[in-house]
């Protein structure tokens, strides 16, 4: 199961001060050394954390698999075909927003990220979309050529006991249709270590994006340790799965 670990925070702190440090290119080598698989940044519109010279260090560093994420406006697009990173992953920005709120609204806005998806796919860009785990958008999601949907956990995240059981269901059952649709299927927002395993133990899931968690995890056990952390945690759930189809 493939990890994908979104710096953007590291760059928050940063930003904080607006001074150069700490540098979210220096976190990249930790976050690789403690597992990870793939590193995610997102360029926002209002630059709030990373800046373009930090995307453009990012899509140089030939030994990372790097999934920019982004708005779909027309300078996102552009600056993404410039840069060519391994993977794009779409989501809706609003400037007033903490962080990502809600899923990417495919259906509603098929036809211009239909052209979208497609300057993505020419430029040799794998495309996600972020959208919430719904069988419309997921359908949508195909419909426009998109090979990659990334469903929402951010909803699961802020729910507890039964509630939260059901949203799991939900994602459960969303995964298992992209899947078959021939999609790859990945999930992130609000994972910590309390709630991935439950997420991860969802075998149509291929990856996961986590970020606020790790970067926070950091301050007290270091990068390397954090990221490692919810590897052998992704590890073990995979391993007891298996173990269980034997
Ligand atoms: N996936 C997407 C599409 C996101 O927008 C974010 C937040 O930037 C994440 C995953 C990671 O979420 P978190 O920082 O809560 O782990």
């Amino acid at each position: 199961m493939h990890l994908g670990v979104n710096i953007d925070h590291i760059a928050t702190l940063r930003q904080a001060r607006k001074t150069s440090y700490p540098d979210p290119i220096i976190g990249v080598g930790q976050c690789l050394a403690g597992g990870a698989d793939g590193i995610t940044a997102h360029l926002r519109e209002d630059r709030r954390h990373i800046h373009d010279k930090d995307m453009q260090q990012l899509a140089a560093m030939a030994n990372v698999h790097l999934n920019m994420e982004m708005a779909a406006s027309n300078e996102m697009v552009g600056i993404c075909c410039d840069l060519k990173p391994a993977a794009c992953c779409l989501v809706p920005e609003n400037r007033q927003e903490l962080t990502t709120e809600g899923g990417l609204d495919v259906v509603a806005h098929q036809s211009r990220l239909h052209s979208v998806v497609a300057r993505l796919n020419d430029a040799g860009v794998r495309v996600s979309m972020f959208i919430d785990p719904e069988t419309a958008q997921i359908e949508a999601s195909h419909a426009i050529g998109a090979p990659v949907v990334e469903l929402h956990t951010g909803h699961y995240a802020n729910l507890s006991g039964a509630a939260q059981q059901a949203e799991l269901a939900r994602i459960d059952a969303a995964a298992r249709l992209a899947a078959g649709l021939g999609l790859v299927v990945h999930a992130g927002h609000g994972l910590t270590l309390d709630n991935t395993a439950d997420i991860a133990a969802i075998e149509a899931i291929e990856g996961l994006n986590i970020g606020h968690a790790i970067v926070a995890d950091a301050l007290f056990k270091g990068l390397t340790q954090a990221v490692a952390d919810f590897k052998t945690l992704m590890q073990a759930v995979r391993a007891q799965n298996a173990g269980s189809q034997n």
